[in-house]
């Protein structure tokens, strides 16, 4: 099959003004983001890649028969993925890179339309996940999401997005509350409304979606929609070291693992890119880090490969994880709000996050292991605390331990404005996940508890051994 091999390593040099590489993997990057208003629609944009690299869909409710050298991958709920390579049948274990789809936003509820004294039509809606309120509002905005069709051959849902400036959410003018600047407490149900239009605007919303999904409004049994930010994304900066795009938590690693993984050769353990869902939420989704998709595709990988349960337990003892969520960088106007001895900047690596209560999965072990995948990269990286009077956010690492165990490590690509519907990261720091993801994709661990812990990481096609003792 094609694109199952690796397509060279990618090169990039630290310090240099954006170069072509660099250019064009952001590119990528932001046209990918500007496909992705929603989860579903980041897991279809994936499979898109997946599928034109010469990928083959499994489907969760078929027997799988899988072959050594082939790269398949399956979705659930259509917005989560596993991607995986399998080199060998006698594979030693996998290598795990996790990331997450969704995204806070704003999410339009049943029912939605509420009349404002017969003038105007707005749109009900509600939170999904921690977002900054603010960003959202005076921009233009519109819908997308997946639909629930019903059809003569069962209920099917599509895909929806209506590509237009469509709904807008208003500020307050300042002459009304004159003492906004002076802190502002959002109030859901009041403030975040989108207007859709004048008092002709009734039932407008349905009509659109029913059009753009191809069906009948009365065949439309239900919906997931979001509100999506409109502004497309950017390279910003005196030398465009800076994108600016919706999404950059956590579709900027996704991406970067997917393309790290595209280019990786796999010598001795299975390559696994996963994305999975509602990680702003908690996780706790049949498709989500708290749920067995991950562990289910383990195992079924370990019996096509004709291997005992005993040999997936072995299997899991030589396996690593990178959960890859993205990290704060220090910001330029707040400098003090970070640790005072861990300071990550944007463009300057990634970045390793560590937590004493284990919100972050890395240990000495996990960390050291993952530095070496860094220096085997040649790409930089850095550490993160949270200051010891914050409480910091938490991710999908230690979640998805309570189905696999395996040696875990937290990173981020750095970021600010982290949970905007506008965020602002490094255009190099892409380039430095998606080359160490191919090191650590093309990479086997070998580990034994004796005592002392020994792990050996190794690779066949980038052959510098690493050794933690
Ligand atoms: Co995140």
């Amino acid at each position: 099959m094609a694109g199952w091999a690796g397509k060279g390593i990618m090169k990039i040099v630290a310090g240099e003004r954006t170069d072509m590489e660099e250019r064009k993997i952001n590119q990528e990057l932001l046209d990918f983001l500007d496909g992705s208003p929603t989860s579903f629609h980041a897991v279809a944009e994936m499979k898109a890649m997946l599928d034109e690299a010469g990928f083959s869909k499994l489907s969760e409710s078929d027997l799988w028969k899988l072959e050594e050298n082939r790269g398949y991958y399956v979705t659930r709920n259509g917005s989560a993925l596993i991607a995986f390579k399998i080199p060998k049948r006698d594979f030693a274990g996998f290598q795990v890179i996790a990331s997450h789809s969704d995204s806070p936003a704003l999410k339009i509820k049943a029912n939605a339309e509420i009349a404002v004294e017969g003038k105007y039509v707005k749109l009900n809606v509600e939170k999904y996940g921690g977002l900054l309120c603010a960003p959202w509002l005076d921009r233009p905005l519109s819908v997308a999401g997946r639909v629930a069709v019903r059809t003569s051959a069962g209920i099917i849902t599509k895909l929806v997005k209506l590509d237009r400036d469509l709904l807008i959410i208003p500020s307050l003018a300042i002459h009304m509350n004159r003492k906004v600047n002076e802190g502002y407490e959002y109030n859901a149900q009041r403030d975040l409304l989108p207007l859709l239009g004048g008092s002709e605007a009734k039932e407008g919303l349905l009509k659109l979606i029913a059009a753009e999904a191809g069906a009948e409004a009365e065949d439309i049994l239900d919906a997931d929609l979001f509100l999506y930010n409109r502004m497309k994304g950017t390279m910003v900066g005196l030398n465009e070291e800076f994108i600016a795009a919706p999404h950059l938590d956590d579709l900027q690693c996704a991406f970067a693992s997917l393309k790290g993984f595209l280019a990786s050769v796999p010598g001795d353990s299975v390559a696994v890119h996963c994305v999975l869902d509602n990680e702003e939420v908690g996780s706790g989704t049949k498709q989500g880090a708290a749920s067995t998709f991950l562990r289910d595709v383990l195992q079924r990988i370990n019996y096509a490969a004709g291997r005992s349960d005993e040999q997936y337990l072995t299997a899991l003892a030589s396996s690593f994880m990178v959960s890859a969520d993205n990290a704060h960088s220090i910001h330029p106007n707040q400098p003090d709000k970070a640790d005072p001895t861990n300071r990550p900047y944007i463009n300057e690596g990634i970045v390793i996050k560590y937590s004493a209560n284990q919100k972050y999965t890395t240990d000495a072990i996990s960390g050291a292991m993952f530095k070496s995948i860094c220096r085997m990269a040649e790409v930089p990286y850095q550490t993160f605390f949270n200051r010891s009077d914050m409480l910091g956010g938490s991710t999908l690492g230690n979640i998805s331990n309570s189905q696999v165990a395996l040696n875990t490590v937290d990173i981020g690509l750095p970021q600010l404005a982290m949970h905007s519907c506008y965020e602002t990261a490094g255009s190099k720091d892409t380039v430095y996940l998606a080359k160490a993801a191919q090191v650590l994709f093309s990479s086997s661990v070998r580990a034994a508890e004796d005592g002392e812990y020994q792990i050996k990481m190794y690779s066949r096609s980038l052959s510098v051994p690493e050794f933690v003792k």
